[in-house]
């Protein structure tokens, strides 16, 4: 089947079996290799991807479901004045470690703060749950977040 999307603002058309999910696409079809695939049960929280301004595991969406919506990945996080806040303190402050939850953990950041610009540690981690960070014990993303949402209020 035929579908079009536009990933990071840039529209795609592509062949697809029905059953492709939204990962490979982005993955395979596309080369936005940013966007991780760490399980096969919809657990670990790496895949995700903003559809239409909303954070969704892209395993858990076939390609077809995202035809004439908008995604965003994490190589569309950069603006046109350099890395968004949540990149930037999240270097700051070793929110990472290998950094293969970092994608998912960055857009979801990105949305939280969009939504809610001075979230307590609680709502830091609620919005976080649905990710598994293997690595950090999870403190310098919760103080990343924190740091973006401070650097933020500032502006
Ligand atoms: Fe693990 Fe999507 S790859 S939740
Ligand atoms: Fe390694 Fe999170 S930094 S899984």
């Amino acid at each position: 089947m035929q579908i079009t999307l536009s990933v990071n603002g840039r529209e795609h058309t592509r062949e697809v079996e029905p059953r492709l999910l939204l990962v490979h696409l982005l993955r395979d079809e596309l080369g936005l290799t940013g966007t991780h695939w760490g399980c096969d049960t919809s657990n670990c929280g790496a895949c995700v991807v903003w559809m239409d301004d909303v954070p969704v595991k892209s395993c858990t969406v076939l390609a077809a479901m995202a035809s004439g919506r908008r995604v965003r990945t994490v190589e569309g996080l950069e603006g046109r004045f350099g890395l968004d806040q949540v990149q930037l303190s999240f270097t700051l402050c070793h929110g990472l470690q290998c950094g293969f939850c970092t994608p998912a953990m960055l857009l979801t950041s990105r949305w939280l703060l969009d939504h809610n610009p001075d979230p307590s540690d609680e709502e830091i981690r609620a919005a976080i749950s649905g990710l598994t960070c293997r690595c950090t014990g999870y403190e310098n993303i919760v103080r990343s977040i924190r740091h973006a949402a401070e650097q933020e209020s500032l502006r």
